[in-house]
């Protein structure tokens, strides 16, 4: 690591987790801008693949001539705790044969689209620990290899009489989106990639890679992370609960919060019903170290001495425990419950007001560790999220 970090044009979202940018990662190497006014940045730079407004579109690209092309390996380093996501990308310019990496259920996937061949191959480690992994995909004759850590992980080999070779041409790579319409892919996805890539060699090219954001949202990657969706300030994540398929809300509802909460502020959960109306919020004040659960006309004050809450909602009850302890347990209008598992709505991290957007500023700051509903963890990918949020991924203190 060099000394000092590089604040990518705007770096937003490095002013929202101001110390946690100190101990970001550099790579000390040249960043500037091209004749359009794009960042452009070296191959092997440190780029953090989480910050699209655009799901599909990748973050950075970079075009090579075919002819320009000495080697058919690539190589890189990658760390997430986000099993779903689109890695890196490569076509032949008009996308007539592409190839993608992925992630899928914390393993690689990979997809090749080739003459008239659609192939999808997946397995090998599972990669969203956290840890650095070392990644080498490359071509050999009909194969294509993926090797992780030194190891073998995925071959996929194919053939086609009509596969012609071209040597003229070119060439796109995209790292954390695709260049083709995803209704191409064998295997469906959920794109958006929580996880950084750094000491890339791709196909040996020397071309800078163009951002394709322009730069403007660039995150950090930190050095240390953890396990956690990651709320900055700045805006919240929004559910429709009928997405969620939660099954037979007669039989109640559980919803289990899990974090530091003596380290977090603002608003840590809301739910509407169907008519727009707040049902629920639960606020952390974090200069009094306490929480603020309303709920109805009922407004009840907790410590935040806890690191797991749980909101039992039953058909007649509604009740909050930690550690096995209830805080509160009362009667609730049942009519009001029944709407927001069906046609309702949750947010993670700020409060749901009766027009579409949030009222109020009082977005959460600090890591959720854990949001699980129904025993299943909520995944911030599929919530329509401010893109300052990390999903998977939370700075360490
Ligand atoms: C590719 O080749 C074309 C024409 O030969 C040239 O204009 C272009 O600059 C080359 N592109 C790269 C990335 O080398
Ligand atoms: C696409 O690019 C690869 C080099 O990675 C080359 O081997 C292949 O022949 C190209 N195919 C077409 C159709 O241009
Ligand atoms: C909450 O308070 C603690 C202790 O005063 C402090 O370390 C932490 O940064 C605060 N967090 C937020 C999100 O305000
Ligand atoms: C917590 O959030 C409130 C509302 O946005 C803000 O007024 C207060 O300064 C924050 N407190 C801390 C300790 O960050
Ligand atoms: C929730 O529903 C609204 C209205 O149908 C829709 O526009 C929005 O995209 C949905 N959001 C999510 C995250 O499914």
């Amino acid at each position: 690591m060099t000394g000092s970090f590089r604040k990518m044009a705007g770096g937003g979202g490095c002013v929202a987790v101001l110390a946690a940018c100190l101990v970001a990662l550099a790579t000390g190497a040249e960043i500037h801008r091209n004749e359009r006014g794009k960042t452009m940045i070296p191959g092997n730079s440190v780029i953090n693949l989480g910050q699209q407004t655009n799901t599909w579109r990748p973050l950075a690209k970079t075009t090579a001539n075919l002819t320009d092309v000495r080697s058919i390996k690539s190589t890189f380093e990658f760390r997430t705790f986000d099993p779903e996501g689109v890695v890196f990308y490569g076509d032949n310019h008009s996308g007539d044969e592409w190839f993608i990496l992925a992630l899928h259920g914390g393993v690689p996937e990979i997809q090749i689209y080739k003459a008239d061949i659609l192939v999808s191959v997946t397995g090998g480690p599972r990669l969203d620990d956290g840890q650095w992994h070392l990644m080498e995909v490359s071509t050999e004759g009909k194969f294509v290899l993926l090797e992780v850590d030194g190891s073998k992980a995925l071959t996929v080999g194919l053939h086609s009489q009509k596969v012609k070779e071209v040597i003229t041409g070119q060439l796109r790579l995209a790292l954390g989106g695709i260049l083709i319409d995803s209704s191409r892919l064998l295997v469906p996805l959920r794109p958006e990639m929580d996880g950084c890539v750094r000491a890339g060699s791709w196909l040996d090219l020397t071309e800078p890679w163009e951002m394709v954001e322009g730069g403007a949202e660039l995150r950090p990657c930190l050095e240390a992370i953890q396990r956690g969706s990651y709320f900055p300030g700045s805006g919240f994540a929004v559910f429709n609960v009928s997405a969620l398929r939660i099954e037979a809300p007669k039989g109640g509802v559980d919803i289990v919060l899990g974090g530091d909460f003596a380290q977090m502020n603002g608003t840590l959960l809301s739910l509407r019903g169907g008519d727009h109306a707040l049902a629920l919020s639960l606020e952390i004040n974090n200069h009094s170290q306490t929480m603020l659960l309303t709920y109805g006309k009922t407004e009840i004050t907790t410590s935040t001495i806890t690191d797991k809450l749980r909101l039992i909602f039953r058909e007649r009850f509604f009740a909050v425990s930690y550690d096995g302890d209830y805080i509160i347990d009362s009667a609730t209008d049942q009519t009001v419950e029944q709407s927001i598992w069906r046609e309702g709505q949750l947010a993670i991290g700020g409060l749901l007001g009766e027009e579409e957007d949030a009222v109020g500023s009082n977005f959460l700051v600090g890591c959720l560790e854990k949001v699980v509903v129904q025993g299943k963890q909520l995944d911030m990918d599929l919530s329509d999220k401010d893109v300052s949020i990390s999903s998977h991924s939370c700075p360490v203190r």
